[in-house]
């Protein structure tokens, strides 16, 4: 018997239904709840597969993952390359990729750990905020390297606003972003990497009509890019879930966030055929993987050595 466990904050419509969906199957493969106490260098493998939807909150799922993922276990997202990623890097790689992306700068802290004095920083510039304005345009978007569900994330029509959220930003690494005035937008829901569901997406929507109240009409053309495109980001980042998501404008795609290595998969936000739809694709890609183990998720240089 296969062993598939999720490990999950406060969501609850998405573990449940996913554990229900792989059990119902019956095909030697169960699906539970994951169960973690503390761990030491004695623990072997619990489970065959783990769905990661909360390490990123949560520090020690994030060593305990790491630590499975040695033993064996397949990981959903794989926490070697997930913890690693950050926004502006994502953003860099897509443009060399050949994805349209918001013209982009990362930024200087504008604060430090406490030990860090001026001395400390004595190779850093001080940054041209007339430089960086006329690079990225207004509007712009001041946000987290390492952000997610809108944290921190700041639209700036003028210096003052720019500068008035970035010198409120502590100790965040932030980039900024030229606005992309959209004509329309879209949400690639993604698992496995190639599965891949376009959603239409309103960001301009309250949170919870986000899905249903977003008509966008992008035609095959359109489409078959997008999918194409989410595709190359998710094999490029090695993501298994992901969402995808896309501002057009003048019929471009552009890359806006594709780092949601723990996307909301909630029944409630997503809607009835959505939320069936990623059930069933992440219970078919967990099943596979139990019963079809793949290579090590480790960085090579330590499979080489092991
Ligand atoms: N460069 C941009 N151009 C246009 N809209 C943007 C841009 N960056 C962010 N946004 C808007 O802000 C929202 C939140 O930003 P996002 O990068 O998705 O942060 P998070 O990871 O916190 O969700 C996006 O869904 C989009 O509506
Ligand atoms: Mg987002």
């Amino acid at each position: 018997m296969k062993h598939i466990a999720i490990l999950h904050g406060r969501e609850r419509t998405f573990p449940e239904a996913f554990c229900a969906e792989i059990n119902r199957r019956n095909l030697g493969v169960t699906a539970t709840e994951a169960r973690i106490g503390y761990a030491t260098t004695d623990l072997h493998r619990v489970y065959d597969v783990i769905v990661d939807r909360i390490s990123h909150e949560v520090p020690f799922y994030q060593t305990w993952l790491k630590q499975q993922a040695l033993e064996g276990a397949f990981v959903v997202n794989n926490p070697f390359w997930k913890l690693a990623d950050d926004k502006y890097f994502g953003t860099v790689l897509a443009a060399r990729l050949g994805v349209a992306v918001p013209k982009s700068i990362l930024l200087p802290q504008r604060e430090y750990l406490e030990d860090i004095t001026a001395a400390s920083l004595s190779n850093m510039l001080l940054t041209n905020w007339e430089e960086v304005g006329a690079f990225t345009g207004w509007p712009c978007y001041l946000k987290p390297a390492h952000g997610g569900g809108w944290k921190s994330v700041f639209k700036c029509d003028s210096m003052e606003t720019l500068l008035h959220n970035y010198n409120r930003s502590g100790t965040q690494l932030m980039m900024l972003q030229e606005g992309i005035v959209w004509d329309a937008y879209a949400r690639l829901i993604c698992i496995g990497k190639k599965n891949i569901r376009i959603a239409p997406w309103n960001p301009d929507m309250a949170h919870h009509e986000r899905y249903t109240k977003a008509d966008f009409n992008y035609g095959p053309e359109l489409e078959a890019l997008m999918i194409r495109q989410g595709q190359l980001l998710n094999e490029a980042l090695g993501y298994d879930m992901n969402t995808v998501e896309f501002a057009v404008r003048d019929g471009i795609p552009y890359a806006i966030d594709f780092m949601n290595t723990a996307p909301d998969f909630d029944r409630n936000s997503l809607t009835g055929d959505s939320f069936d739809w990623v059930v069933k694709a992440m219970a078919d890609l967990c099943i596979e993987c139990a019963l079809k183990p793949g290579e090590s998720q480790l960085p090579k240089r330590c499979t080489d050595m092991l």
